[in-house]
């Protein structure tokens, strides 16, 4: 059976979508997530973009050591230059260089002659091949591109050294029957083709990604580019569980296996839930809280006769488990840590007695905690970036008989200020009063609220959407008080926006 590979995208295409941006210590969090689901090569980043993604790229690459490390560049000296320069300390890197081929691209935004295009190709994939032997060459837009010239291209770019050829459906414009048609001819008709591993990269905007995807490995592709969820640029990229769990269920069919452990899929799917602070949609196949519910009496009759009456595939396979507590009032710092080392997450003893301390503070107001509480703390204690605006104490007064009100203590860059203010709710009152305290204004585009667990004292994830002076950052805290939560999550998107102000700062330098 052909193996195929499965190139992980998250932290690059998926974080090109709207509000998925994370900071430095989540994205490392998400690569030692992805490295234990098994994943052949995570696109890291794209280092030549910021500042910010050469350092998560570097780090990655020197953290996670089971996978290849993928460096995005343009087909440019300088940005193939910077991609090397953060992956080389990973052992299998790879630098992924890209430029654009269909006759659109090429005229207006690249404003060159396919000969130019050609040569471009050439040059920059024998400059990344003098420095590693480990060359992806994509050609953005190749599924709107001229098939005979993309065969010039992919041709040129295996001889200079490229070694994965990726054929982007950059737009999501192709159809499943077409793409299968496209694979076959590149495969047949680029006379150097058997030298590289053929790609896809297929994007959601007809929501064909996973049909493309799996035409294109019918057809003959061996690399599947994915992100969890299927997070990316405007209707995101294909999920990686969709396409891995169509091949392993219709084993019969693609004949073909993965690196894949299926029982890593949900873990992962609800750990990048948590640091984008965007719930997955319920009725998402796979990972969706309905994916396995049965509603109907029809269905219900027929799972109790037989599972395989109406599932395909079980919860189980893929890491779905019943609520499971892990701690309660009375659990020890032990258990704990051994709970923690068991979901993947490696503390040091300082960070385990933090996490401790806010569990037992939980404990005191949450009867059951579940390994998402216990993730969501984490996530809040130990991976936020270090705040400027900290949060030490909030009281908030609301009802139909009082206008609503809060007053707030908080640290800014240490120092200690409490103010008060009103507003229309008690979330508008918190919000009013933050930014009195820190003497800016900026628009909320977005705020929702999510429950992490069942139950009337479940926590709280707050997600908040800020915008300023064209700058947007997300925001996400969770507690028991959802007001709480609201107050540490616009901080938290505050400091978000100060970090990136300061990131472009020192790019400009
Ligand atoms: O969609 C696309 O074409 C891309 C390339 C950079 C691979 O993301
Ligand atoms: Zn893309």
């Amino acid at each position: 059976m052909d193996k195929i590979y499965i190139f992980d995208t998250t932290l690059r295409d998926g974080e090109q979508s709207p509000g998925a941006t994370m900071n430095h210590n989540e994205k490392i969090r998400l690569a030692r997530q992805l490295e234990t689901l098994g994943v052949d090569i995570i696109e890291a980043g794209f280092p030549a973009a910021s500042q910010g993604d050469f350092k998560a790229v570097s780090a990655i690459a020197k953290t996670v050591q089971h996978c290849q490390i993928a460096g995005l560049c343009r087909a440019l000296p300088a940005d193939i230059d910077r991609a090397w320069e953060a992956i080389q300390h990973n052992p299998q890197a790879r630098i992924h260089t890209f430029l654009a081929t269909s006759d659109i691209h090429m005229k207006y935004k690249l404003r060159k002659e396919r000969h130019q295009v050609l040569e471009m190709v050439e040059a920059a994939v024998k400059y990344a091949a003098s420095k590693t032997s480990n060359v992806e060459f994509s050609a953005e837009d190749a599924s709107r591109s001229d098939w005979d010239f993309l065969v010039q291209v992919f041709e040129r770019a295996i001889k200079a050294g490229a070694t994965t050829i990726n054929v982007p459906d950059t737009v999501g414009y192709i159809q499943p029957q077409e793409f299968a048609e496209l694979i076959q001819y590149l495969l047949t008709h680029v006379t150097n083709s058997h030298k590289a591993v053929f790609s896809v990269h297929c994007h959601n905007d007809l929501g064909l990604g996973t049909a493309n995807t799996l035409a294109a490995i019918k057809a003959g592709a061996r690399q599947a580019e994915v992100t969890l969820s299927g997070i990316g640029e405007r209707a995101g990229n294909v999920a990686l569980e969709e396409v891995v769990m169509a091949m392993d269920v219709r084993q019969d069919f693609y004949q073909v296996t993965t690196n894949i452990k299926k029982d890593q899929i949900y873990p992962s799917a609800r750990l990048l839930s948590l640091i984008i602070g965007q719930p997955i949609p319920p009725y998402k196949s796979i990972i969706g809280a309905n994916a396995f519910a049965h509603e109907s009496g029809i269905h219900q009759d027929g799972m109790l006769k037989n599972r395989q009456t109406y599932e395909i595939m079980t919860p189980e396979s893929v890491g779905r488990q019943e609520e499971d507590m892990v701690l309660g009032k009375h659990s020890g710092r032990a258990a704990l840590a051994k709970r923690l080392k068991d979901l993947g997450y490696s503390l040091d003893e300082e960070q385990i007695d933090i996490v401790f301390a806010a569990m037992k503070k939980l404990a005191d107001r949450k009867k059951e905690i579940f390994i998402e509480d216990l993730e969501a703390v984490v996530m809040d204690e130990i991976f936020r970036i270090p705040d400027k605006f900290r949060l030490e104490y909030l009281s908030a007064i609301s009802g139909n008989m009082s206008i609503p009100n809060a007053v707030i203590k908080m640290y800014v860059d240490g120092e200690e200020r409490t103010v008060s203010d009103f507003g229309t709710g008690p979330i508008d009152a918190v919000f009013n009063t933050i930014a009195k305290v820190v003497g800016r204004h900026p628009s909320l585009a977005r705020y929702s609220v999510n429950a992490i667990t069942g139950g009337t004292d479940a926590q709280g994830e707050v997600t908040v959407k800020l915008q300023e002076n064209g700058k947007t950052a997300v925001g996400r805290a969770s507690d028991a008080d959802i007001i709480v939560a609201s107050a540490k999550a616009y901080l938290n998107a505050l400091n978000r926006l100060v970090k990136r102000e300061e990131d472009m700062v020192c790019a400009k330098l």
